[in-house]
């Protein structure tokens, strides 16, 4: 018997047969985390915007026209966030304090594989 709760779907004995969330904490400036779940296949920027995350701006709603919604991924995510795609590094060149973990939160889709990911906000966008 399938049974949906809090947007995940089990069956039986609660054993997850699919994910619909996943969980991203986020680090403000101040050392604040606040702790989400985003639904897969939105962004994180979304999952951001969403939860009232402060820090994240997102002024152009995600079309990566704005480097507004610019975060750090932790270090231990890296590999499995991955690079930013060549138009993204672009517009990081307008992120306030870019460095090698920097990426566009809009651009980041929220995935099974990225369940517990941690990113951290900038003091300021932009
Ligand atoms: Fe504008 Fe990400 S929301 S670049």
């Amino acid at each position: 018997m399938l049974v949906a709760r809090r947007g995940r779907a089990y069956i039986g004995d609660e054993q997850r047969l699919e994910s619909a969330m996943t969980k991203i904490t986020y680090v403000t400036s101040q050392g604040e985390r606040i702790e989400t779940e985003g639904e897969n296949g939105s962004t994180v920027m979304e999952t951001a915007i969403m939860n009232a995350v402060p820090g994240i701006v997102a002024e152009c709603g995600g079309a990566c026209t704005c480097a507004t919604c610019h975060v750090y991924v932790d270090e231990d995510w890296r590999e499995a966030v991955g690079g930013p795609s060549m138009m993204e590094e672009d517009m990081l060149d307008f992120a306030f304090d870019v460095k090698d973990n920097s990426r566009l939160s809009c651009q980041i889709k929220v995935r099974a594989e990225l369940d517990g990911l941690v990113v951290h906000v900038p003091t300021r966008q932009g």
